[in-house]
């Protein structure tokens, strides 16, 4: 029998947890009230720093199951056999928002995946779209900082958001989706995953393929409209947390297919586009979509605070057979997360049961803020050592990457296309998704100067002159 009976956190009985400890009836508290001591301190830290974005979240565990063999690209063992489960949590999130925010937001999601396996966590730490406002890390803060608060305002500031949007032509593909039908989910159920990036996949014999990931929902895309969003906002600013929380509490278990666009190493050098950049998506009729497996989740977090708020995804976690590609907001990202992570949950995050690996783990790192496991006992912390300690394992190398070029800040703009693939998804909508594109965009750019809207006309008309002239009408320029 469990023994419910309150303690504190040293264990011995609590006696009073009513009224506190007074000197005389009307009198003043006493400093010796230890436990009144102990509940507020511990009360006054309950609160740990939010994501810097993507702080609004949702989430629950689930299992992979391998329905596709696909070992002719990759030796990574999740993959290894059909049938193969491996046990994963999924964290779903808004971007801009803060903590408390609504969660029926124009904004896109993020789609977070740790794969418990075998040779460690991978985690695939994606968003709802396959492309992104930026192909530099360095911009990312100022993205960031555009779409937050006003410094002054303490607003979201329309303004500020357009304002550095248009000042970067790269970012209109990613714009056009966000501003698009699909900009506002229903729910985390009904949209896809992209792991966005181009990552590589190595195979037994090390030849190296480079690998797109698509999750594709089995719920079917459903998308809010901005009159229907807030009118579920002024209701339910929760909505995708309940939507997610009671599907699977009533066994309504949501999946999603993996699937991935795979690329021979050495087309990255023949295929008219980088596919190293972000901004940018591969055409499914030059790389088909190959299916490798099944995607479910089946089981609520017992304590949000435990697992969701204290989940650590970082795309530095990746398992052998699965490897990085010279992406350069991938290289900036590799830094971030476990940076981000040491300050939000500290040095030993990993230790928290939800980024904990489910596999034996031997690293090398001692010491450090709460620690609470044995920290290696007696073990020497020293390598190379005459015990065979701590033995690094070369045949987990990679294969060689070749790479050339002079070292400077090379100006991607100065040659690259950033139009054409915006345009190509403009030509992919119907009339009507097309003028739901002209109608947000005209209705979250209602408040910004004009010299800003001509700047977005002007490259909406160089994807498409066409979605020039109808972003023009909807603003009634
Ligand atoms: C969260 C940085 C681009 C998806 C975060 C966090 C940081 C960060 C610091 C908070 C991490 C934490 O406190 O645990 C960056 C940087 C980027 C970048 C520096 C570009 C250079 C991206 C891209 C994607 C993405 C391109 C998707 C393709 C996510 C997701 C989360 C997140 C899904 C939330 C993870 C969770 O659920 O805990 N990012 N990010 N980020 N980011 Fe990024």
């Amino acid at each position: 029998m469990t023994n419910k009976k309150l303690t504190t956190a040293a264990g011995c009985p609590v006696a009073h947890n009513q009224d506190v400890m007074t000197a005389g009836k009307r009198g003043p508290q006493l400093l010796q009230d230890v436990w009144f001591l102990e509940k507020l301190a511990h009360f006054d830290r309950e609160v740990i720093p939010e994501r810097r974005m993507h702080a609004k979240g949702s989430a629950a565990f689930g299992k992979f199951t391998v329905t596709q063999d696909i070992t002719q690209y990759t030796r990574a063992k999740i993959f290894s056999e059909i049938g193969k489960e491996t046990e994963l949590f999924t964290r779903f999130s808004t971007v801009a928002g803060e903590r408390g925010a609504a969660d029926a937001e124009r904004d896109i999601r993020g789609f977070a995946v740790k794969f418990y396996t075998e040779e460690g966590n991978w985690d695939l730490v994606g968003n709802n779209t396959p492309v992104f406002f930026l192909r530099d890390p360095l911009k990312f803060p100022d993205l960031n900082h555009a779409v937050k608060r006003d410094p002054k305002t303490n607003l979201r500031s329309a303004t500020n958001n357009w304002d550095f949007w248009t000042s970067l032509p790269e970012a209109l593909h990613q714009v056009t989706i966000v501003m698009s039908d699909r900009g506002i989910p229903a729910s985390y159920r009904h949209m896809h995953g992209f792991g966005s990036h181009t990552f590589s996949f190595i195979n037994a014999d090390n030849e190296r393929f480079w690998v797109k990931f698509h999750l594709v929902t089995q719920q079917g895309i459903k998308n809010l409209t901005d009159a229907e969003a807030e009118a579920l906002v002024g209701k339910d600013r929760e909505s995708h947390q309940k939507d997610l929380f009671d599907a699977i509490e009533n066994s309504n278990f949501p999946q999603w297919i993996l699937k991935v666009q795979v690329m021979p190493e050495a087309d990255a050098a023949k295929v008219a586009y980088n596919p190293f950049d972000l901004t940018k998506v591969w055409p499914h009729k030059d790389y088909p979509l190959i299916e490798v497996g099944v995607m479910e989740l089946n089981r609520n977090p017992e304590n949000y605070f435990a697992d969701v708020e204290q989940a650590a995804f970082n795309p530095g976690n990746i398992v052998p057979g699965i490897g990085f590609s010279p992406d350069k907001m991938l290289q900036g990202r590799l830094f971030s997360y476990g940076d981000a992570q040491r300050y939000r949950l500290g040095v030993n995050h990993n230790h928290i049961p939800v980024n904990a690996a489910r596999c034996p783990v031997h690293s090398y790192h001692r010491d450090g803020q709460m620690r609470t496991d044995g920290n290696h006992g007696a073990t020497i912390g020293y390598e190379p050592n005459s015990q065979g300690e701590w033995a690094e394992q070369p045949d987990f190398s990679e294969p060689p990457l070749a790479l050339d070029g002079a070292a400077a800040h090379w100006d991607h703009r100065e040659d690259d296309d950033y139009f054409s693939q915006a345009g190509d998804l403009f030509r992919l909508m119907s009339p009507e998704q097309q003028q739901a594109l002209f109608n947000n965009t005209a209705a979250s750019m209602a408040d910004v100067p004009d010299d800003i809207k001509l700047r977005h006309i002007k490259h909406c008309s160089a994807a498409d002159s066409a979605y020039g002239a109808g972003v023009k009408a909807a603003l009634g320029m």
